[in-house]
């Protein structure tokens, strides 16, 4: 009978494992940096709504129109794994959503670290500071001079990009906004251009960005107190994903020792007042 029984269990474990096993030729990869080895490819999001960082070159087609100081970033990571890089350009509350369900590789799209972030994806080393250290509010050029101090937009109509830190600015610090928040920071502008806006909040960064792109629009004199705990942007990937954080992070110490990202920041401004980009 015992025998009987301990016969049954090998044929009952034994079939299990048969279920488990991987088909012939098909590989279990055992964390997302050896699928990206494995397979070749890694796939980044990003929303390429926010020059000089990520933006659309609209001459450009396929993948070769996404262009950036962020995008440069993401291909030199890529190109440094030996991988062929996939981009895909979603909106950036979407960005975000798609690195906690593990569905992209990692994001880069000028994301601010915060410590609510942090909780729900991994944050790499942060490659620059330049995003966040000021944000404010365009505006359409004929009201500026109506804006002094942020109070001035108290009770007025405030846009933002869903999800940012600077729709949270916005709600933190003016008092009574009324938030029309955008998914892609170009309706927001057109909103501003329109008058539909009284400002959209946004970096500083990417606001003189669209200033120079758009005649009509101009980043209003009061600021935005920043800081606390968003004080840099960083490339994120999905949540325990560990092997390939450290790489990242490995390939982003040697961009920043070689002063890689502001070159590219730089070269990214000059590009987007070139083409006029939004
Ligand atoms: N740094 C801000 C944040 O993380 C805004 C980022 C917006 N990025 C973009 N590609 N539109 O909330």
């Amino acid at each position: 009978m015992k025998k009987l029984i301990k016969l049954a269990l090998v044929a009952i474990i034994g079939l299990s494992l048969v279920g488990c096993a991987p088909k012939e030729d098909e590989v279990v990869y055992n964390n997302a940096l050896e699928e990206i080895i494995g397979t070749g490819k890694i796939t980044m999001v990003t929303s390429p709504d926010y020059a000089p960082y990520e933006f659309i070159d609209p001459s450009k087609s396929g993948q070769e129109q996404y262009v950036g100081a962020d995008i440069e970033l993401g291909k030199y990571i890529a190109e440094k794994l030996g991988v062929e890089l996939k981009i895909e350009a979603l909106d950036f509350d979407s960005v975000l959503a798609s690195i906690n369900t593990g569905k992209a590789d990692f994001a880069i799209s000028g994301i601010s670290y915060t410590d609510e972030r942090a909780e729900t994806m991994d944050f790499t080393t942060i490659y620059s500071n330049s995003e966040n250290s000021c944000s404010g509010i365009l505006v359409n050029k004929e009201n500026a001079d109506l804006y002094q101090t942020i109070a001035d937009f108290n009770g007025k109509k405030i846009g933002a990009q869903n999800g940012t830190v600077q729709m949270a600015h916005a709600e933190d610090q003016i008092t009574d906004a009324v938030m029309e928040l955008v998914s892609n920071i170009n309706d927001g502008v057109l909103n501003v251009k329109t008058n539909k806006v009284d400002g959209f909040a946004i970096a500083c960064s990417s606001g003189e960005a669209f200033a120079q792109a758009n005649d009509d629009v101009i980043m209003a004199t009061p600021k935005f107190i920043v800081g606390g705990d968003s004080d840099g942007n960083a490339a994120t990937v999905t949540k325990g994903e560990v092997e390939l954080l450290e790489k990242i992070n490995e390939i982003i110490a040697e961009v920043l020792e070689l002063g890689l990202y502001s070159k590219w920041e730089q070269e990214a401004t000059e590009y987007a007042l070139a083409i006029g980009a939004e």
